[in-house]
């Protein structure tokens, strides 16, 4: 398979996606300050975020996509609210207790997400989205189940964090294709009693 730089420069991977929705959805109800995007490709959830307000750290290990990233956040108009880094996700150091949201899309970080969580302030809120694996016929995502989430994996990883959202389902995309996502938006908290924000739309 070509890899991730080369994908982005042959336009093969789409440069300017669309935010996730879920994200969009839930962005209101997070605590406003930093965030980090994991695995960020070309950007589309770390620009969002900056549109949004944050100071976003946007990390990949691919130049090309970092390339490509900067300019969506020139056109969006907010390059002084974005940083990005080079770097590999299984051996990052991440600092601690530092991001107000991370959000990882299509990445799977399952290893790291100890580091991942020690990384968010108290209340931080974290987002996931990533493929699934299914007996459904699905024609995105990794061919091999090893990159896949395992059903309820990643909840399973979550639950030590107060879970505002949990999916997993397999559903047709916009361009007609099958795909089994899972996705889940969870904040840096336990306890008894806790809000329960609910997102418009
Ligand atoms: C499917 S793309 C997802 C990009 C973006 N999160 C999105 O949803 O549009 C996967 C991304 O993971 C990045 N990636 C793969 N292995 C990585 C690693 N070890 N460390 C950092 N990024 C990595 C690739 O360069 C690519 O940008």
């Amino acid at each position: 398979m070509a890899s991730w730089d080369e994908r982005f420069r042959d336009g093969s991977y789409p440069t300017d996606p669309d935010p996730s929705p879920v994200l969009q959805r839930y962005v209101d109800t997070f605590p406003d300050g930093r965030a980090l995007d994991l695995a960020t490709g070309t950007g589309r959830n770390a620009v969002f975020l900056a549109e949004r307000g944050y100071r976003v750290d946007g990390l990949d290990q691919s130049r090309e996509g970092l390339r490509i990233a900067r300019e969506n956040a020139a056109a969006a108009g907010v390059v002084d609210r974005t940083n990005w880094i080079q770097g590999d996700v299984p051996s990052y150091a991440f600092p601690e207790s530092t991001y107000d949201v991370v959000t990882v899309s299509f990445y799977r970080a399952i290893d790291r997400f100890a580091d991942i969580k020690e990384a968010l302030t108290p209340g931080g809120v974290l987002f996931v989205q990533h493929h699934l694996r299914t007996t459904d016929p699905v024609e995105v995502g990794p061919d091999t189940d090893r990159y896949r989430f395992a059903a309820n994996e990643l909840l399973h990883a979550c639950l030590d964090m107060t879970v505002l959202y949990f999916d997993a389902k397999t559903e047709r995309r916009p361009d007609g294709r099958p795909s089994a996502t899972t996705e889940i938006v969870a904040r840096n908290t336990t306890g008894h009693r806790q809000s329960y924000p609910e997102p418009d739309g």
